[in-house]
């Protein structure tokens, strides 16, 4: 085991987890208009980071001086959030009952989503550490735990996924819509092809995966390289350092061998097409982050992927 790794076994929770609550927070009160509203991010905070965005002061000192080189990354977090709850909520429509995040941090979507509490069962996939936290968090801020939510601990790196999901009651005959936020980029590529083949082992043809990934070093343009080195510096000093990054052929040989098909791959240019045009308020998303909809094969099939409507 690498001692990057035992780094992150150590902590008590993911840090990463807690910044990308907080940038969904805070964008929901600084940005007019927001691309994203979680209404429930900021119950997922410490209190330090809640009275960072509530309070204007710590908000320019924290925000804006001491992480304002980082507001490329916030950009990336919200659009890759918008993107998978877009394409998750067309699946819910065409009849998808099953919800699988994979690395789940803060993420809040069983309690903004009540509504839906009856009609799709939600399995929040994470590292037992960050899950002990976010559990106590949930029970603070809503008084129970959704009765469609399930937490499945599980450590990508050594944890068989497959399993953990069929001992907490996924339904393996059923398609789902799983999301991988935020989480591949700090894994090995070994942990990232098991959890790909633990997928294809347990969920129906037809399931979707969506997940944002690194792009390979060498597809960066030269002068995007400081921040990206910048980044990845920050998050290391946090005890999460960057294991794994692809260039799209790669990543999508990746997929296809182990069982999936692409269905859109969405480079920064893209994102910002869809999603900050007439907006000046948000900088661009950084140019090494790609986001990419994936559907599993059924295992005879060599067709095209299922499409969303
Ligand atoms: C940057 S956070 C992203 C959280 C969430 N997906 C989001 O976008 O808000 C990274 C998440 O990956 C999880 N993670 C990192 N390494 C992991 C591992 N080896 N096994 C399980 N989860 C892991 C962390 O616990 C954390 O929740």
């Amino acid at each position: 085991m690498s001692s990057s790794k035992e780094s992150f076994r150590r902590r008590p929770k993911s840090t990463t987890a807690t910044l990308v609550a907080g940038i969904r927070a805070h964008h929901l009160r600084w940005n007019e208009s927001p691309i994203f509203a979680d209404a429930r991010a900021f119950d997922m905070l410490s209190l330090f980071w809640r009275l960072t965005i509530q309070n204007r002061l710590l908000n320019w000192l924290v925000v804006h001086k001491l992480l304002g080189a980082f507001h490329p990354i916030h950009t990336e977090n919200i659009l890759r959030i918008r993107y998978t709850e877009d394409r998750l909520q067309e699946a819910i429509r065409a009849g998808i009952s099953q919800y699988v995040i994979l690395g789940a941090g803060f993420d809040t979507f069983s309690l903004r989503h009540k509504e839906l509490a009856e009609r799709v069962r939600v399995f929040e996939v994470d590292h037992p550490a960050t899950q002990r936290i976010k559990r106590q968090r949930v029970l603070a801020a809503n008084g129970t735990i959704p009765p469609n939510l399930t937490f499945v601990p599980v450590d990508f790196e050594t944890d068989r996924l497959n399993e953990a999901l069929a001992r907490s009651g996924f339904d393996p005959q059923a398609p789902a819509f799983f999301s991988w936020l935020g989480v591949i980029y700090y894994l090995t590529p070994e942990a990232i092809r098991s959890t790909l083949a633990h997928i294809a082992a347990v969920a129906a043809p037809g399931s979707y995966l969506v997940l944002d990934y690194k792009i390979a070093r060498r597809l960066v343009p030269e002068e995007s390289i400081p921040f990206t080195d910048k980044m990845e510096r920050l998050v290391a000093r946090l005890g999460e350092p960057m294991l794994s990054e692809f260039t799209p052929q790669e990543l999508n040989d990746e997929m296809s061998g182990s069982g999936f098909m692409e269905i859109e791959t969405v480079p920064p240019a893209e994102q910002a097409r869809r999603y900050l045009q007439g907006r000046s308020d948000i900088v661009e998303p950084p140019p090494n982050f790609y986001f990419a909809l994936f559907s599993l094969k059924s295992p005879s099939a060599e067709g095209s992927a299922s499409r969303l409507p």
